[in-house]
């Protein structure tokens, strides 16, 4: 299997439009490499391509990456698109796809039913963009050559569809993870888990390589840097850092293994930060925008 990150931040991407803080000038500035929003791609034959996640800026993330340019006249080699819940920065690239070439959409059950509720999505043809509502641990195939299998993931609804009371450890089918198999390898992708439990940790124990969830280096990041009032735990992100984080949780997880969908705020888009030099140190990857990985 071939991987291409296309976006390797969280909502809001590097730099922020409204966001003045030292990662976000430093990205304007040119200082550390811009990341667009999240988004990974995935192959066999490099000609054909699923898409997990459609982040409102795939537009340019197609533009950028020849692998997925058109080649004739209406065309697109991305076959499929998964979605992994119904967050903005996940669905939003849908309505970047409206153009009249067919595609098989894949999402749960409830995640079809937040597009189903949100009007503007009939904007995607669905006599066009076949929409396949996938089961639980039931594995399809999403691309020729690559059986797919979506489980549920802790987590909470998406942030405009919050009430009064939020459940952040939800687990059911509004946020998943994606097993991938293309009978050789096993990966998995992972962008947002608010826990590593016990189940998490014994279901991706056969893994070659993982992306997962990179948010925030630690629990109380956006309110230490003073751009937001609330926990990473509150926003359904474990953080990479301290004894609960995912590094701690995942250090005997023996693959390859990538954090993705990173914060502007986190210390590790700096290459030189101490943050950035532990993370590596503990076998984990940093991805960025338009890196490749093939297994
Ligand atoms: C998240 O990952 O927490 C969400 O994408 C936040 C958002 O909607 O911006
Ligand atoms: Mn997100
Ligand atoms: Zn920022």
């Amino acid at each position: 299997m071939k991987f291409l990150v296309l976006g390797a931040a969280a909502g809001g991407g590097l730099p922020q439009w409204n966001c003045g803080c030292a990662n976000c000038n430093d990205a304007r500035a040119g200082r550390i490499p811009p990341a667009t929003q999240s988004s990974l791609a995935v192959s066999v034959d490099g000609e054909t391509w699923a898409v997990l996640n459609a982040s409102p800026d795939i537009r340019m993330q197609m533009q950028m990456l020849s692998s997925l340019h058109p080649r004739s006249l209406r065309h697109s080699p991305v076959a499929s698109v998964l979605v992994t819940n119904g967050d903005i920065d996940h669905v939003a690239g849908l309505l970047s796809l409206r153009e009249q070439t067919p595609f098989e959409l894949f999402a749960t059950g409830d995640i079809h039913h937040v597009l189903a509720q949100n009007r503007i999505f009939d904007a995607v043809n669905r006599e066009v963009v076949t929409r396949h509502q996938i089961a639980l641990d039931q594995g399809f195939e999403i691309l020729m050559g690559v059986q797919a299998t979506v489980f549920p993931i802790p987590g909470k609804v998406p942030l405009y569809m919050e009430g009064e009371n939020v459940q952040t450890d939800l687990v059911g089918e509004q946020t998943v993870g994606v097993r991938l198999d293309d009978g050789r390898r096993v990966a998995y992708y992972i962008p947002g888990c608010a826990l590593v439990d016990d189940r998490l940790y014994a279901r991706i124990a056969d893994a070659d390589i993982l992306f997962f969830d990179g948010t925030l280096w630690d629990d109380e990041e956006m309110i230490r840097t003073g751009t937001g009032v609330k926990t990473g735990r509150r926003m359904g992100h474990i953080p990479m850092s301290g004894a609960e984080g995912s590094i701690a949780a995942l250090a005997s997880l023996d693959c390859r293994k990538v954090f993705t969908h990173m914060n502007n705020t986190n210390p590790v888009w700096r290459p030189d930060s101490v943050e950035r030099i532990q993370a590596e140190a503990a076998g984990w990857t940093i991805a960025q925008d338009g890196m490749e990985i093939a297994l």
